[in-house]
């Protein structure tokens, strides 16, 4: 069985104008001299976060840093751990975090991200996601920023891969399986 292009779900100047807004509302609710650490997920999240934040005024004091990681568990058991191979440079502790997803599917894996950053004590965390398929969840992840509800269906571009392939897509588009 092989793997094939289907349909563009989501272009790359929708996707281009949702950034903005969702930048716009960042800074929005981060205020006047308020500092932000913009923590990226590896690998998908890279290509969203890069375009995000630079969307982000110059006043604001943004930093970047990514994690690398992995949820132990099956698909119907969740172990509550998650391996990190990649982690933080700097400590978040008394920080304004975001932490930048590609997409949030069954939200395990963030969920346990969520709990472990939690535990270094930052001021306040806080996810923004550019996909949700929100059908497919089973367990519940506050989502404070949503690019786009998309339904069950697998999609890959603009970070999101199939077996690693497809990520330099400027569109976002559905895979067929043939
Ligand atoms: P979950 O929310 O723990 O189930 O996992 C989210 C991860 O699943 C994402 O970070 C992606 O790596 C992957 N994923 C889920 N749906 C898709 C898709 O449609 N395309 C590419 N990756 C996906």
């Amino acid at each position: 069985m092989g793997y094939k292009l289907g349909e563009v779900i989501l272009s790359r100047d929708t996707i281009a104008r949702r950034v903005k807004e969702l930048a716009s509302d960042i800074a929005n609710d981060a205020g006047k001299d308020k500092s932000l650490v913009i923590v990226g997920i590896l690998t998908g999240a890279a290509f969203f976060l890069t375009d995000l934040v630079r969307e982000l005024p110059e006043e604001l004091d943004v930093r970047v840093d990514f994690m690398s990681v992995a949820s132990y568990g099956d698909d119907t058991k969740s172990s509550g751990v998650v391996r990190i191979f990649h982690d933080l440079k700097s400590s978040i502790e008394g920080k304004n975090v975001i932490v930048v997803e590609d997409i949030v599917d069954s939200g395990l894996t963030l969920s346990h991200l969520l709990e472990l950053l939690k535990s270094r004590d930052p001021t306040s965390l806080k996810v923004c996601v550019l996909l949700d398929k929100y059908e497919r969840r089973k367990t519940e992840v506050k989502v404070d920023y949503c690019g786009f509800r998309i339904p069950d269906k697998f999609v890959v571009g603009y970070g999101l891969d199939c077996a690693g392939m497809w990520r330099h897509l400027k569109d976002i588009k559905y895979v067929i399986e043939e």
